[in-house]
Order: C-alpha cells, then structure tokens, then sequence
C-alpha cells in the first residue's frame, strides 16, 4: 500500500497537495521541486517520497522524508498531504507510522516535523499530537508576523 513514488505519480501529487487548499503556490513550488529531485536523482540521499495507495490503486496521499543534515539518527519529516476526498481513513497514519518504522530500521532516534501555527493547521496539529509528537519549541512571528513555526518531534524507541 506504500510504494515509492514514482513519474507517474506526479501530476497526481501535485493535484492533491493542491486539492487540500492548504498549500500556497509557492509552497507547492516547493514541493514541486523536491518530487521532481528525487525523480531525476536517483543517488541522492536527501529526499525519499513514499505514496500510498488507496484500494482501487490512486495516490491517496504522499510523504516526504529524509535525514537531517549534520545530525545523528534525526529524521525530518518534510512534507504530507492526503486527498482531501480519503483523509479521515487512516492513510496518514500509516504514512507516519511507515516513516517512525523505516528510521527505526536505520538507527533513527528523532523525528522532527515544522508547521505553521495559523488557525487553517489546528486540524493538521492534532494529527501529529494525536500520533504522540510533542512540541518541542515555536518560533513566533517565522512565517509572517502572526504566523509561528511549530517544532513537533517524537524520540524513536528501539523495539
Ligand atoms: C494531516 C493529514 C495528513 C492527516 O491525514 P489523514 O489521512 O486525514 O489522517 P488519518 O485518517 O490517518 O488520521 C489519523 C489519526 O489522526 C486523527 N485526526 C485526523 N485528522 C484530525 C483532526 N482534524 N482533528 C483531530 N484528530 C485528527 C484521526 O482521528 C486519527 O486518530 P485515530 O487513529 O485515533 O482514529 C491530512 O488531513 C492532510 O493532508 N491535511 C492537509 C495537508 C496538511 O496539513 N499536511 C501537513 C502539512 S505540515
């Protein structure tokens, strides 16, 4: 049900991440460009995007995760949306849990995720705490003024 993504995943990502309404144009770019190194880079090792299917084998929703630069057993988990039309199903769970469970496999130790703090993310928010993320810190005023950057991470016990 989780594969990595692939060239024929694009436009159905990009459709999505769109679809939620969540995500500026810029924020999209963004994102844009990080399917699209992964896709045409084959060695690199900054970025793994995963999707995950629904029943009938469409792109319910994508995660991007990778190691965080100039650390030991830290993760961050970059992006993820699910289509507005399967969210509440689970499929983000499973995304986080098949995350939690590959940097396990890797001797990860922390998983860090960064959102906004804006009103439009509360739902966003209680996901991660409901996944057993804490906040670690919050930076004010990050995005725009108003608009803080929320720090969520989960510390990775070996099972
Ligand atoms: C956040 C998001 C990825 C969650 O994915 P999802 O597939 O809808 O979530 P799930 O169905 O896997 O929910 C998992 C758990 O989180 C809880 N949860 C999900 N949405 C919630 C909400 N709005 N409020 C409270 N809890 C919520 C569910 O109740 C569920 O708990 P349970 O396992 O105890 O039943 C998805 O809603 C989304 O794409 N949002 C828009 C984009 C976005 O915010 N991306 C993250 C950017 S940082």
């Amino acid at each position: 049900m989780i594969r990595p993504l692939t060239r024929n995943d694009r436009e159905a990502v990009l459709r999505l991440l769109a679809g939620t309404g969540m995500f500026t144009e810029a924020e999209i770019a963004v994102a844009e460009e990080q399917l699209d190194i992964f896709l045409t880079q084959p060695a690199q090792k900054d970025y793994d995007i995963v999707v995950v299917a629904d029943e009938a084998g469409g792109v319910a929703g994508f995660l991007s995760w990778g190691p965080t630069p100039l650390t030991e057993g830290t993760y961050d988990l970059y992006w993820m949306a699910v289509a507005p039309n399967r969210q509440g199903r689970g499929y983000g769970k499973a995304l986080v849990r098949w995350l939690e469970d590959r940097a396990r496999a890797a001797n990860g130790r922390l998983i860090v995720i960064e959102t906004s703090s804006q009103p439009k993310y509360h739902p966003t928010r209680a996901f991660y705490l409901g996944l057993g993320y804490n906040e670690a810190a919050r930076i004010p005023d990050f995005y725009k003024p108003g608009d803080a950057r929320v720090i969520y991470t989960k510390e990775l016990v070996q099972e």
